[in-house]
């Protein structure tokens, strides 16, 4: 180690990245192990709805594990902060263990609405990941090659939350096993840009805010009840197939393929909690009026546009660039008023994480 890495860990070091939340097309429902999908899944990465977190890390040989104070969005809560010392506490254990002897210091906020119902654990954790990384790099005199250095990031966010790890790639990432997809894997995604069409470049995500309540199963519930879901196996044999049909029309440029499987998917996805023990339908009234509605607007003028959910009632409406200016209009006279305080979030394809300081 030179003399210059060894006199900067005696102070504090400051880190900040932002990172995006994303949006799955086929979906990771159900997991094993240790953070590991029972299913590949793909992902647009998106641009507007992203968490930004600091972390100073401190060093302090008095600590045998990491002390963790958290603020968000500028107080303190506690929840949260538990949430991230343990996950901070598992994973400086084996991967980061020159973290340990310190105080870390978080400071997180989102670029989307408190009560706006997409409270993303998938932001959130690939931001942090990346800090922790990124300090381990600092600390260590590591000079990683970008690849290996999103790839461990991608990993340590997996181990958060499992979507996190496809949120640390520009525009769309696979996490799972897919023949096609080169070095994919179930410990970390893989970011697949470089092999996507250029109309999918562009891709908007208007995301409808139906609800901003907190969901009465979470989603980590959700993967658990998968385990006694007499559909399940056929749904992970599904959703290979899916994603091996998908990847090759997002190669294409093939719309109609991209529009068919990613709304299947997402009905698929909760046709599954219905199918649950116990079952439970995390859609909305207005959820469900907006999915006709965008059916019957496709089916009525031939225009591009197509939907997909979360593990929620907010609806994301996926469309191409070319179809904006006619798309808009629908969006702001037919669907807003099914919003909640006629909220959405004009979101769109993104260019990945940035590293603020
Ligand atoms: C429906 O990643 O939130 O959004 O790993 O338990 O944190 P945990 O679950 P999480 O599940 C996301 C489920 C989904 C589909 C997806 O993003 O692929």
């Amino acid at each position: 180690m030179s003399n210059s890495t060894e006199k900067t860990i005696k102070s504090s070091i400051r880190i900040g990245w932002e990172s995006p939340s994303n949006i799955a097309l086929i979906k990771y429902w159900g997991k094993y192990g240790q953070q590991l999908p029972k299913n590949p899944s793909v992902s647009f990465t998106l641009h507007t709805a992203a968490t930004r977190t600091f972390v100073t890390w401190s060093p302090d040989e008095k600590f045998d594990q990491p002390e963790v104070t958290l603020l968000f969005e500028g107080s303190q809560k506690e929840s949260f902060r538990l949430r991230m010392a343990n996950f901070i506490e598992s994973v400086t254990e084996k991967y980061f263990p020159s973290l340990r002897k310190g105080h870390i210091q978080i400071e997180t906020s989102n670029s989307f609405p408190h009560s706006s119902g997409i409270a993303s654990s998938a932001s959130a954790m690939s931001a942090i990941a990346l800090c922790l990384c990124d300090i381990e790099n600092f600390i260590s005199g590591n000079t990683t090659s970008n690849d290996i250095f999103y790839r461990k990031a991608s990993y340590i966010a997996r181990l958060g939350s499992g979507s996190a790890c496809r949120s640390v790639y520009p525009l769309m990432a696979v996490w799972g096993v897919d023949p096609s997809v080169y070095e994919s894997s179930e410990e970390w995604a893989v970011g697949i840009e470089s092999e996507i069409h250029p109309v999918f470049h562009t891709f908007h995500d208007d995301i409808l805010i139906i609800s901003p309540k907190e969901k009465s199963v979470s989603s980590t519930a959700g993967h658990q009840l998968m385990e006694n879901n007499p559909y399940a196996s056929a749904r992970y044999t599904q959703a290979s197939q899916r994603l091996s049909q998908l990847l090759t029309a997002l190669r294409d440029g093939d719309l109609d393929t991209f529009g068919k499987i990613t709304e299947d998917e997402a009905l698929t996805l909760h046709a599954l909690m219905m199918c649950s023990d116990p079952s439970y339908i995390l859609m909305e009234e207005g959820s469900l009026s907006v999915i006709n509605k965008i059916r019957k607007f496709r089916k009525d003028t031939g225009i591009s546009i197509w939907f997909t959910l979360d593990a929620g009632p907010n609806v994301h409406v996926l469309y191409p660039e070319a179809s904006e200016s006619s798309v808009t209009p629908f969006i702001l006279n037919e669907l807003k008023p099914h919003c909640h305080e006629g909220k959405i979030i004009r979101d769109r394809v993104g260019t990945g994480p940035v590293k603020l300081c």
